[in-house]
């Protein structure tokens, strides 16, 4: 199996560019960060406090699935509602939890044993695939996460602030950085590639170089 580990922090563009390779090579992509999103969602539905591991019971019970590109949980489709502001401000608890992330973590691995793919988030590279064939750790200056994330918003004609913005990308980097369990790191094995300066069909060819010295 062709296994790509892509890690890095938020809004280092990990998604983007880890779709337009899965197309080109013709193999699975596997967004993990949604399937923490998707945790955050129902935990929050449930109304059970997020902050007490004890109350995640509910795991065993969920089902999560990628179908066309969308995510779907427990059979709906949650693809916009994992990408919410509350789900994106409390998405860092639920992912400090050796209960979510033992769970995630094999449902990871079973699904990397079963399709080529490339695979994006935070522990690709440490723990969930340790054995890729390529290891990239992408990231960018929060100034330049944060102006992408503004353009972004913007151009959807959303009203925000570029300061907060950056300020909540650099909490959410601090919590995944120094959570206990898997926190965010570059793999000893993992090729840096740094996009602040780089377009995305740059950042695409970087990649591509790097799988190409691999095979
Ligand atoms: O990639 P993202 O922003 O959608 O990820 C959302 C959160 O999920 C991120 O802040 C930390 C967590 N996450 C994680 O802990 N481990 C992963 N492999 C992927 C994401």
């Amino acid at each position: 199996m062709l296994k790509i580990a892509i890690d890095g922090p938020a809004g280092s563009g990990k998604s983007t560019i880890s779709k337009i390779i899965a197309t080109k090579l013709g193999i699975e992509y596997i967004d993990t960060g949604a399937m923490y999103r998707a945790i955050t969602l129902k935990a929050i539905q449930l109304g059970i406090d997020i902050d007490d591991e004890s109350q995640y019971h509910f795991l065993e019970s969920t089902s999560l699935d990628i179908c066309n590109g969308r995510f779907i949980m427990d059979g709906v489709d949650v693809s916009d509602e994992i990408r919410s502001v509350e789900v994106t401000n409390a998405v860092s608890t639920p992912s400090k939890m050796a209960k979510v992330r033992e769970y995630l973590v094999e449902y990871q691995q079973k699904i990397s044993n079963s399709k080529n793919c490339i695979m994006d988030g935070r522990d690709i590279g440490t723990t969930v695939l340790p054995d890729a064939n390529v290891k990239i750790y992408l990231t960018a200056s929060s100034d330049a996460r944060a102006r992408r994330r503004y353009d972004e918003l913007k151009a959807k004609g959303e009203e925000c602030d570029l300061q907060k913005i950056k300020e909540d990308i650099e909490q959410r980097d601090y919590q995944d950085m120094h959570r206990d369990i898997s926190p965010l790191k570059q793999a000893d094995d993992a090729v840096l590639v740094d996009s602040s300066d780089m377009g995305i069909d740059e950042v695409v060819e970087a990649i591509k170089t790097v799988i190409n010295k691999a095979k």
